[in-house]
């Protein structure tokens, strides 16, 4: 798709990945609406994107509210004009020790990551249907490829239902010329740490927790300004998965090669 011309709205806009996104694809003449609830970044990437000399609406939003989602589809409409891409990026980490990781705390975790992802396809999709246009970006991760560690569960068990809801997605929309990417980062450096949840984490086992994800994802910590762009470039390509990192890929291969046999090896290996 030629991204030029069209209205881009991206939740998660206001930091890291999202706001990367937005301004690589305000770079490429799309108009963009940023939806976050962060309001001073949103305030600020706002202000980036206008001068880049691209229309920009900034709408504090919160994902894990209907209607908040269903205001957003109506002003994008009324003040910007027709949605032709939708990124649904907004996320947070939520990990720890599990038996003590309360319902209340799984219900944050799976009201942004995954319903979030749910809103924005309830709020935004039939107009891509009944226009027969469209783009729809979803945000998962590695993570939602391969369980990282034990003490991620939360955000892996997110992931993985975006993962499976974007293929299938995918699947159904294709027949209704409306595309979709499915964007699975390693690290990035982003603010992610700071709305994340831990929950009965020692400092002890927060280190080894994270030394552990990172030897699993064995990539490199990405700069989200790399990342919008394959987001971008994946849009014009209508390319559907985003995995910035070969060694990710060589993760998936072995996991679907066996699983059983990958789990073995990770647990005989002292993996948590
Ligand atoms: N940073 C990484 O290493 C990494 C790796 C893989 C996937 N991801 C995913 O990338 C996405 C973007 O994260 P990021 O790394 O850019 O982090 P970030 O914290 O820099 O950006 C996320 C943005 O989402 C916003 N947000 C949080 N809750 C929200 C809500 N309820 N409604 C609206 N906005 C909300 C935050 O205010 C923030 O501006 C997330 O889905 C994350 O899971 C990140």
């Amino acid at each position: 798709m030629n991204v030029a011309g069209q209205v881009a709205v991206i939740t998660g806009g206001a930091s890291g990945i999202g706001r990367a996104a937005a301004l690589a694809l305000a770079h490429r003449g799309a108009d963009i609406v940023l939806a976050d609830i962060h309001v001073e970044r949103l305030a600020a990437v706002r202000q980036e994107i206008a001068q880049l000399g691209r229309r920009v609406l900034a709408i504090r939003c919160d994902v894990s509210r209907d209607e908040d989602v269903v205001r957003l589809a109506e002003r994008t409409e009324a003040e910007m004009g027709p949605a032709g891409v939708v990124m649904n990026n907004a996320g947070v980490v939520l990990r720890g020790a599990l038996e003590e990781i309360g319902l209340d705390d799984w219900r944050w975790c799976f009201g942004i990551n995954v319903f979030g992802v749910i809103r924005g396809i309830h709020a935004f999709l039939p107009r891509m249907i009944e226009r027969r246009h469209g783009w729809i970006v979803n945000t998962g991760s590695v993570a939602g490829l391969v369980a990282l560690t034990g003490e991620g569960a939360p955000y892996v068990a997110s992931k993985f239902a975006v993962v499976g809801l974007s293929e299938a997605l995918a699947l159904y929309c294709n027949q209704f010329g409306v595309g979709v990417s499915l964007l699975c980062p390693g690290g990035v450096n982003t603010n992610l740490a700071e709305t994340g949840r831990s929950i009965g984490m020692t400092p002890e086992r927060e280190i080894s927790e994270t030394r552990m994800a990172q030897t699993i994802q064995g990539g490199q910590e990405l700069q989200p300004e790399l990342v919008g762009e394959l987001v971008a470039n994946a849009i014009r390509d209508e390319t559907f998965l985003i995995l910035p990192e070969e060694v990710h890929a060589q993760l998936v291969r072995a996991r679907a090669a066996d699983i059983n046999a990958f789990l073995t090896a990770r647990l005989a290996g002292g993996a948590t």
